[in-house]
């Protein structure tokens, strides 16, 4: 019994960074690690935005505290200066949670293809590598050190219109396998979790009764998720007791990815 109990279920005290914390599943990953007792740093575009954040978190009185930080991913030399400023602040890093993202329709045919294209790799998959590499001297020093990237549906397969998103997506799936082989030595953990359908910034504006067709026909589970409902699947890839599970790939898409049509 004495192994199971020093796999620990609980991130209190941990240090983590979620970048895109300010609205979705960022947002609401942010809220999950610091009510789990953990130390966030939130992170994304607006400092109002991560201050508002912060705020909410202070109200709800959590074990775990949170503090804002204004960071652009697509900006390498802002990585490295803000991942070095958290890490002072709050005194290292323990987890890395890649997030942030939007997504811009685009058409090849079209040559504003390259306005989807450059910033889409750009954010959602260059800003990847940039951020694990910033964190990774930290990550190093830590006892569970853990990474989670956020990829999507889109990176299992793909829908009209959407090259550049699924390219990207796809692109983080090769990253987080990649990095689970390289980084194994250190005992740092690399897994990806693949949204469906869940409501936050980017599907908001899709009407609510395209919503609910697309749940019908598509998602096992009739319906979008919440942000939490992702969040949870992000605690516990980065638990300490989440000790063996390296390199996976986690559909959390209500079954999405199981039907054909
Ligand atoms: P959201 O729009 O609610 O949150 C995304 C956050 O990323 C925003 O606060 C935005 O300001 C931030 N962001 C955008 N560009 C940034 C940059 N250059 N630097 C820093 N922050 C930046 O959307 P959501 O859905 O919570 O997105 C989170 C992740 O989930 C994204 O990577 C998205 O691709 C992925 N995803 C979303 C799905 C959905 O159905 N909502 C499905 C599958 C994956």
């Amino acid at each position: 019994m004495e192994a199971y109990q020093q796999l620990s279920r609980s991130i209190a005290g941990k240090t983590a960074i979620i970048t895109g914390a300010a609205s979705g599943m960022g947002r609401a990953t942010a809220h999950l690690f610091a009510s789990e007792g953990a130390h966030v740093a939130v992170t994304d575009l607006d400092q109002g935005k991560c201050d508002a954040v912060v705020q909410e978190i202070a109200a709800a009185n959590y074990s775990g505290t949170a503090k804002a930080w204004a960071l652009d991913v697509s900006k390498t030399e802002a990585i490295k200066s803000v991942v070095a400023d958290i890490a002072a602040t709050l005194g290292g890093i323990d987890i890395l949670v890649n997030n942030a993202g939007f997504a811009i329709p685009a058409d090849i045919a079209q040559d504003s293809y390259e306005d989807s294209w450059n910033p889409t790799l750009d954010v959602m998959l260059s800003a990847h590598q940039r951020m694990i590499r910033a964190a990774l001297p930290h990550l190093k020093e830590a006892d569970h050190p853990r990474i989670v990237n956020v990829a999507s549906t889109e990176g299992l397969g793909g829908s009209p219109g959407n090259s550049p998103y699924v390219a990207a997506k796809h692109g983080v799936i090769g990253l987080t396998r990649g990095l689970a082989v390289d980084l194994g030595r250190d005992g740092i953990t690399v897994n990806c979790i693949c949204p469906g359908p869940i409501r936050t910034g980017i599907t908001d504006a899709i009407p609510e009764e395209h919503k609910t067709i697309y749940a019908k026909r598509r998602v096992p589970l009739r319906r979008y998720a919440i942000p939490e409902e992702v969040a949870h699947m992000t605690l516990s890839c980065v638990l300490p007791s989440a000790s063996f599970l390296t390199g996976a790939v986690i559909p959390v898409d209500g079954g999405l990815t199981i039907k054909n049509a």
